[in-house]
């Protein structure tokens, strides 16, 4: 797909953000059994970031889910391609999440965990689109609330591309 890309939010701005809640979510986890589950791929960058801002002990574990077939259109199929490896059972699960759009990702994943008796389950995404929602769902932690743009860039693709960009940028697809 062609098209440009603008800044929406700076590096220096995502990376101070991520710092703020990664200390509110150590205060918040500090006596708790947290596992962080990351959503591949998108959260992989955002998790790093997150979890090393975070001075308590935590377990990690990723879920591959499927919900966009490529393109900027949902399908609102989600489909489990990879489980968690860790017992959750009694745990604190905090899923990290690039972006909240529809909702369906996350209000899925939520069900699917929670047939594995955690303590608690809560959500952690960098970005969310709150005028764009399908269900009825929000994340605990929030890093921005932005428009319903399609956005690219720290750990975010368009068919693969540019998730290594380490800023949030605006993608302007070419007329
Ligand atoms: P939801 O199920 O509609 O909430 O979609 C969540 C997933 O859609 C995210 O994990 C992203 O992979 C993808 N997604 C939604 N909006 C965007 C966007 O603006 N840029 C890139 N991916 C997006
Ligand atoms: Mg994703």
């Amino acid at each position: 797909m062609e098209g440009s890309i603008e800044v929406l939010i700076p590096r220096e701005k995502v990376e101070s953000r991520i710092k703020e809640l990664g200390e509110i979510i150590a205060k918040d986890y500090e006596d708790k059994n947290l596992v962080c589950v990351g959503l591949l791929k998108g959260s992989v960058m955002f998790m790093a970031e997150l979890t090393k801002t975070m001075d308590i002990d935590l377990a990690m574990d990723f879920m591959k889910v499927s919900s966009y077939g490529g393109g900027m259109d949902s399908t609102g199929v989600v489909k489990i391609l990879k489980d968690v490896d860790e017992d959750l059972t009694g745990k604190d699960v905090l899923i990290i999440e690039d972006i909240i759009d529809t909702g369906l990702t996350i209000a899925n994943v939520k069900d699917f965990l929670a047939k594995k008796m955690p303590n608690s389950i809560k959500v952690c995404s960098l970005l969310d689109k709150p005028s764009r929602r399908k269900v009825d769902v929000k994340g605990e932690y929030i890093g921005f609330e932005i428009p319903d743009e399609f956005v690219v860039g720290y750990g975010l693709d368009l068919d693969e591309k540019y998730r290594n960009l380490p800023f949030v940028g605006k993608f302007i697809q070419k007329k």
